[in-house]
């Protein structure tokens, strides 16, 4: 373990630790944009300088070790100007068009902004470089005059995503994030799983779906429905209508990990033809017209409520018992379920029925 102080309060903490994260367990908080605690440092933003008394100059607190007897200062007049000409100097090229800005309040980027002073709107580039949303990607929108080269993007898509899509080109002014050998995202082996909009702190990388629905009025944690894994992330929600999914970076299982169905496979949600009510066939509630051979698709449903729709069922799977014997009846469950769910499947086929014909898909 490595003593030193952070503004003249002590903390201990495992050899190796970045500064940055032991202000973090003081509560102390450092200005960052290209730090994420999820992703190696990278130490290219100079946001989160700190003073450490006996060094030249200022220090990135991020990729900076800790080291025994340190002392480190976060705060002073000299710092703060230091941060406010780097976001200065980042806002000398970037230009919002404001078209996009479906998050729930402001950007990382946007906060610092406002914190030491400055109106993106007011002090941006006033001229624009790129195309926004050149890429073709179904899911992913690329808007490079928003993007600061933290190389978030970068970093996520390789450490969390494993693929490698995003890389930087260029150099100097000119430099810029580009996918594969400046070719496109899904040329470049893009699995649209979003992991690079998540970890951007700009929306210079936005969810394309998302893309002018306008601002979220609240935020649901929720779990997601497609799988056994049981990720959690935040829906997005404007007048009753899921608009976005954002990652939860609280979210036990994921963290601020989403696979594709899960952040942008939400549209069944509102989709006009989705049951919301249990259908049966008609003559299973009037019992007079039994299924003619030739009926086609969607012949004779009903819809009706639950405890007729579940006394049918239970009263079939009695009869088909009583003719045929248990083993003639199979339960297949769902990965949508809960395991709650799917352990009352499980005790529903075994000690009700009497079967052990049950399965479960764990994956779609
Ligand atoms: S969407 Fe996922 S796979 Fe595609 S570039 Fe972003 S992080 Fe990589
Ligand atoms: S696109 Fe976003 S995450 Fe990637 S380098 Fe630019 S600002 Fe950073
Ligand atoms: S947050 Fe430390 S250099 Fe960017």
């Amino acid at each position: 373990m490595t003593n030193l102080t952070i503004n003249g309060q002590s903390v201990e903490v495992p050899d190796g630790t970045m500064v940055l994260r032991a202000a973090e367990k003081l509560g102390i908080v450092i200005p960052t944009l290209c730090d994420h605690p999820d992703l190696t440092p990278y130490g290219g933003c100079r946001l989160c300088l700190v003073e450490v008394k006996g060094a030249r100059g200022m220090m990135a607190s991020c990729a900076l070790p800790v080291t025994e007897g340190m002392q480190v200062t976060t705060e002073s007049p000299a710092l703060y100007q230091s941060r406010r000409e780097i976001l200065e100097f980042l806002l000398y090229a970037y230009h919002d068009r404001g078209y996009v800005n479906g998050q729930k309040g402001e950007t990382q980027f946007e906060h610092w902004l406002h914190h030491f002073g400055l109106d993106p709107a007011k002090d941006q580039s006033p001229t624009t470089r790129f195309n926004p949303g050149s890429d073709p990607n179904p899911v992913v929108w690329v808007d490079l005059d928003k993007c600061i080269l933290c190389n978030r993007c970068v970093r996520a898509c390789e450490e969390v995503q494993g693929r490698f899509v995003w890389g930087l080109t260029k150099r100097g002014f000119d430099a810029e994030i580009s996918p594969g050998a400046n070719t496109d995202m899904l040329t470049a082996r893009c699995e649209s799983c979003g992991a690079c909009v998540a970890y951007c702190p700009t929306g210079a990388l936005d969810n394309k779906p998302s893309v002018g629905a306008g601002k979220p009025d609240r935020l649901v944690t929720t779990t997601c429905s497609y799988c056994g894994v049981g990720c959690q992330f935040d829906l997005n929600i404007k007048d009753d209508k899921i608009i976005r999914v954002t990652s939860n970076p609280a979210a036990p299982v994921n963290g601020m990990h989403l696979c594709v169905k899960g952040r942008y496979g939400y549209d069944y949600v509102h989709h006009a033809d989705r049951l919301l009510k249990p259908r049966v066939r008609a003559y299973l509630l009037d019992g007079t017209a039994p299924k003619p051979a030739h009926a086609g698709k969607g012949w004779d449903w009903v819809e009706t409520d639950w405890d007729t729709a579940l006394d049918i069922t239970a009263r079939k799977l009695d009869s088909i018992r009583a003719q045929h014997g248990a083993d003639s009846i199979g339960v297949l469950t769902s990965a949508k379920c809960t395991n709650e769910e799917n352990y009352l499947m499980n005790k529903l086929a075994r000690q009700v029925i009497g079967t052990n014909n049950i399965d479960h898909c764990a994956r779609l």
